[in-house]
């Protein structure tokens, strides 16, 4: 499908689609699964054939019915309330803002959204997305598959900070952490602690322990547990990153890097013919050097 136009009045429906999935999100109390359903869009991406990726392809069912997928009609259809009030936004810009939402109305951080994604009218293959069940090197193969690091995938396994397993979803149960409601770092802290000493049983999946045993991703997992803004640096970092897999962002329309690099450009040679007309005037007038001890 064609990209959508990127204008004054497609920005201005993804600022009202933004203020409806907040109070969405609010009222249902379903921020996890929202962050789920945006990452679960974005993460079929192959960087190598440029397929899957956020592009909307989550909201049919032949997608919706892979295994990995259990439980995500949920989310697809809480955003089908937003879309119908706006239905100029496209599916792929719609989850991947409901993610953004997610994310900033439990606590965590502020995440740049660019919008203009155009939706699939393709199903990638089931098993794009990371098995829970294994460890440390199928983690790697599925996210650099994507075009990702070893430091995208710590920091975006900290998105585990929200919500938690179903057994009949994932054959899993329970939260991650203490506050299944909060964005913070206690993802990183609960993963070191020692099993044993806590009385709560809160989930590790075998692919989250791997994230301790691997030198490479630990170390990351102590500066997060360590550093919460580190942590809530990186992850909006990493989850824009995660977001515009595939993307080509729009060029025309936006009040985007252009205006603002045209601003950058003002600013410099303002700054530029202040400090030559200053220094014609030390040169003509020694006396200013009174007036400017510090300037040079
Ligand atoms: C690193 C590989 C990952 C694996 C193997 C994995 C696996 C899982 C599993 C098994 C569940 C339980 C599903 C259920 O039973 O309802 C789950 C839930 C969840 N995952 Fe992940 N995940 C991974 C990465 C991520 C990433 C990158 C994010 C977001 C940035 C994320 C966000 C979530 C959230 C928010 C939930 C809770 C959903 C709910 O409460 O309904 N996960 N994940």
């Amino acid at each position: 499908m064609a990209p959508p136009k990127v204008d004054a009045a497609y920005l201005k429906e993804i600022e009202k689609a933004r203020r409806d999935l907040r109070a969405l999100i609010f009222k249902e109390k379903c921020a996890p699964i929202m962050l789920r359903l945006a990452w679960h869009d974005a993460g079929t991406y192959d960087a190598e054939t440029k397929t899957g990726g956020p592009d909307g392809s989550i909201r049919f069912m032949d997608e919706l019915n892979h295994t990995a997928n259990k439980g995500l009609k949920i989310a697809v259809d809480f955003c089908e309330t937003v879309k119908a009030r706006h239905p100029k936004i496209t599916y792929a810009d719609l989850y991947q803002l409901a993610g953004v939402v997610a994310v900033e109305i439990t606590g965590g951080p502020s995440i740049d959204f660019v919008p203009g994604r155009k939706d699939a009218n393709v199903v990638p293959e089931e098993g794009r997305l990371p098995d829970a069940n294994q460890g440390a090197s199928h983690l790697r193969d599925v996210f650099y598959r994507m075009g990702l690091t070893d430091k995208d995938i710590v920091a975006l396994s900290g998105g585990h900070t929200l919500g938690r397993a179903h057994k009949d979803r994932s054959n899993f149960e329970g939260p991650w952490t203490k506050d299944p409601l909060k964005f913070d770092n206690s993802y990183f802290v609960e993963l070191l602690k020692n099993d044993s000493r806590s009385k709560e049983q809160l989930l590790k999946l075998p692919t989250d322990k791997a994230l301790v045993e691997d030198p490479r991703f630990s170390q990351y997992v102590k500066a997060y547990a360590k550093d919460e803004d580190k942590f809530l640096e990186d992850y909006a970092a990493s989850h824009k990153k995660l977001s515009e897999l595939g993307f080509t962002k729009p060029s025309t329309g936006l009040k985007s890097s252009a205006s603002s690099s045209w601003a950058n450009k003002i600013l410099v040679a303002a700054i530029v013919a202040v400090v030559a007309i200053l220094s014609y005037k030390r040169a003509m007038s020694p006396e200013w050097d009174a007036f400017l001890p510090t300037l040079f």
